[in-house]
């Protein structure tokens, strides 16, 4: 069996910088015409002069042969000036300003403290149809960590777009049936982009015979009647979610640690994955619109040209890649099988 779809793109990936850019960068290139890239480098990148430096490092690690569009966005700290925002919009390259809640995540210290202090950028933003991409969790370590998306809603996006109803969101690598449900119920300003692996696994993942810490990612794994709604979600006819994988490599000794990393290596077989969980709800029918219109549609950018195919087919995920500086990259699913293989 075979499926053949329109080029897709990640609007959400992780490529790091330097050498393990270079290292993970041809495996999105491979699948996807173009990407969403997170800015939470060491510096963050939060000026339109350092987003598009960045895109000139992406694209000079781009192997010959690969078409690729890395579509930049910049990090919004607690003072970030609405001048940034005008330059941004401005800009060919930068598509998106990306909201880190502070200490939510991997490099996020740098992140807002207090969106009201954010405000003149946001509105700027709104003005301007520049999407706000939306890490979704509160960083209170008093919330248990299961409910932090739940209570990002309530205190932060629901009063975020009270503030500016018109803002484009995107909330991002959804978790929970509860932000199925929001965005869902939004006005068509507002979106979502869902990882395969919160499609493939439930948070039992995190425990088969012990810890494993390679399905330990932000936010994490949830319970089944969660990953239920998040397919649910990406296949139904509703145009509001998409594909974003969320891949975030880290070498394996951050993973295998005692304080371990949080990000799943997705990029090297992610539309294999996708595939795969489409077909487990059967709904191939809908893969489709998932991975490669819903995303460039609600981002106002043309569908691709092209087309990619997948064949039903098993093969075994390896067990690492290689990485930066000699480091070995363990991708998700790591020695064990798969069913998809992308052919052409
Ligand atoms: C991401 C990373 O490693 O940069 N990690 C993750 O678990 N998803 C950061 C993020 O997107 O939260
Ligand atoms: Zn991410």
């Amino acid at each position: 069996m075979q499926i053949t779809i329109t080029r897709p793109d990640d609007w959400h990936l992780h490529l790091r910088d330097g050498a393990a850019l270079a290292a993970v960068l041809p495996h999105s290139a491979r699948q996807f015409a173009r990407a969403i890239v997170m800015p939470n480098l060491r510096p963050p990148v939060t000026t339109v002069a350092a987003a598009g430096k960045y895109r000139e490092r992406i694209l000079a690690a781009l192997p010959a042969g690969l078409n690729f569009e890395p579509l930049m966005t910049l990090y919004l700290t607690d003072n970030s000036p609405a001048d940034e925002i005008l330059r941004a919009a401005g800009s060919d390259f930068v598509k998106a300003v990306k909201l880190y809640p502070a200490g939510a995540t991997t490099n996020s210290n740098a992140g807002v403290t207090d969106l009201a202090k954010c405000d003149a950028a946001l509105g700027e933003m709104e003005k301007l149809g520049l999407p706000l991409l939306v890490h979704g969790e509160v960083a209170d370590p008093a919330i248990d960590l299961f409910d932090r998306e739940n209570v990002f809603i309530d205190t932060v996006m629901q009063p975020l777009l009270a503030r500016h109803p018109a803002l484009r969101v995107v909330f991002e690598h959804i978790t929970t049936k509860d932000a199925a449900a929001f965005v869902a119920a939004a006005g068509a300003n507002v979106a979502a982009t869902i990882t395969a692996h919160h499609l493939l696994y439930n948070r039992n993942a995190l425990f088969v015979g012990g810890l494993r810490p390679h399905y330990y990612c932000l936010p994490v794994l949830k319970r089944e009647v969660h990953r239920q709604a998040l397919i649910a979600a990406a296949t139904s006819a509703s145009g509001k979610f998409f594909l974003g994988t969320d891949s975030a490599p880290h070498a394996r000794g951050g993973k295998e640690a005692a304080c371990a990393c949080a990000g799943c290596y997705t990029a090297f077989a992610a539309l294999e994955l996708y595939a795969e969980a489409f077909a487990a709800a059967g709904a191939l029918d809908r893969f489709e619109a998932f991975a490669s219109f819903n995303g460039a549609d609600f981002y106002g950018l043309p569908r691709n040209a092209g087309t990619l195919t997948l064949e039903r087919r098993s093969w075994t995920m390896p067990d690492e890649l290689a990485y930066a500086d000699g480091d070995r990259l363990v991708p998700l699913r790591a020695g064990e099988a798969m069913q998809w293989k992308l052919i052409g």
